[in-house]
């Protein structure tokens, strides 16, 4: 008999392989524009039941199930915000029918209108939006990623894209403590300039722009906009710099991929979850992988915290460390790096700092 239960509601990213992977015919036969139109009528999907999750401390089992809420970003940004947290309501309700004792909101669910409050507020389970580990797990990935490329951190320029965000911002905080200069992105000047007074005093020399070039200096760069398309090419990277992109749908263009071999584009926010879980769902992950928040919804299961934990757009750093060391103590890892959703291996790494090498010779001979 397994106690402890959780929910998680998903949506669909990319629009026709996502809705593929339940109704494969529909993925096939809809246009994107068709599945953004009658996504608005869809009602909530029960997509699985998960199993396995074990905590490595208490020896705690968890089970779950995964919801899609039918709505697509273009249909979330274009629909009023009443009618996007109406779908979520119904999607916590079937989560409430199934016994899910604490609900988490996946990428757009988390990011509409107050962040989970209203959510919270219309559920009778607590909710969680993730983001705090996400926070942990980003941080976590980037001081990785500069130790696999020979970045030392301390010495190094980082830059924070998307830093006026609830999860750019406290990014932003616990990245100033660690770097020689923390240039911060985003489109509002007046957002951006609250976060470098957080951000000051600390290591970092701390500038803002509303410039994404002016990331063309950075060797870290941490992205986590809530824009609908790429907004990171090819021309905005140095050579031998290092993107983790933590935004669903992701901030870098495929175009990096093809183009620049000499850069290091790694998606942040993927977690090993501890047990032999079976999501018994394929939604992109390799097999006992999930996004960290929803690590962070099976992290609070298994600690019995049931009750809503990051919700609205203020993360505090001692919450970020708080589930950082509940999550470490269940048995949750950082996993390896992928990269558009391809493993990436050592002798990759290896390649792309030789090609930087090589790059920022004929760069600075330019
Ligand atoms: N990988 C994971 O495990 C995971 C977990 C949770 C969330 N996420 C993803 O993280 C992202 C951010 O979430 P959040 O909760 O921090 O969102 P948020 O609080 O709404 O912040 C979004 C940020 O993106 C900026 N932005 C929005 N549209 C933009 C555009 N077109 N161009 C440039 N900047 C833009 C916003 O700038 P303004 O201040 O100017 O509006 C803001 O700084 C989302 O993509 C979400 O899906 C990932």
């Amino acid at each position: 008999m397994v106690d402890d239960t959780f929910a998680f509601i998903i949506h669909p990213i990319q629009i026709k392989k996502d809705v593929a992977r339940k109704y494969p015919l529909l993925g096939k036969l809809l246009t994107e524009r068709q599945i953004n139109t009658f996504s608005r009528f869809f009602p909530p999907v029960y997509l699985s039941e998960i199993e396995g999750i074990r905590s490595v401390s208490t020896g705690r089992e968890l089970k779950g199930w995964l919801i899609a809420c039918p709505f697509t970003p273009p249909t979330m940004m274009s629909l009023s915000v009443n009618r996007v947290y109406d779908k979520i309501v119904a999607c916590g309700h079937m989560a409430e029918e199934l016994g899910a004792k604490i609900l988490g909101l996946g990428a757009y669910t988390s990011v509409v209108g107050d962040a989970g409050k209203t959510i919270a507020d219309r559920l009778n389970i607590p909710v969680t939006t993730g983001d705090s580990y996400t926070v942990t797990m980003a941080v976590e990935a980037i001081r990785e990623a500069a130790r696999v490329m020979d970045i030392v951190m301390r010495d190094s320029t980082v830059a924070v894209v998307g830093a006026t965000g609830a999860i750019g911002k406290t990014c932003a905080e616990l990245l100033a403590g660690e770097s020689a200069k923390l240039i911060l992105v985003g489109r509002r000047l007046e957002g951006l300039e609250e976060v470098r007074d957080l951000c000051t005093g600390k290591s970092a020399e701390v500038v803002i722009s509303t410039e994404m070039s002016a990331i063309y200096d950075a060797d870290l760069i941490l992205t986590v906009t809530s824009a609908v398309h790429s907004v990171i090419e090819p021309k905005h990277l140095k050579p031998g710099a290092v993107v983790c992109d933590v935004a669903r749908p992701r901030d870098v263009s495929r175009r990096v991929a093809a183009e620049r071999d000499d850069v290091l584009v790694i998606e942040g926010g993927m977690v090993e979850i501890p047990g032999a879980p079976d999501f018994h769902f394929d939604f992109g992950f390799p097999p006992r992988h999930a996004y960290a928040c929803m690590a962070e919804t099976m992290a609070l299961a298994l600690e019995g915290r049931y009750e809503d934990y990051t919700i609205g757009k203020e993360i505090t750093v001692a919450q970020v460390h708080e589930i950082g060391e509940i999550a470490s103590r269940h048995g949750f890892r950082l996993s390896g790096f992928r990269s558009f959703e391809k493993p990436v291996s050592e002798e990759q790494i290896a390649a792309v700092r030789e090609r930087a090498v090589q790059s920022r010779k004929v760069w600075s001979r330019a």
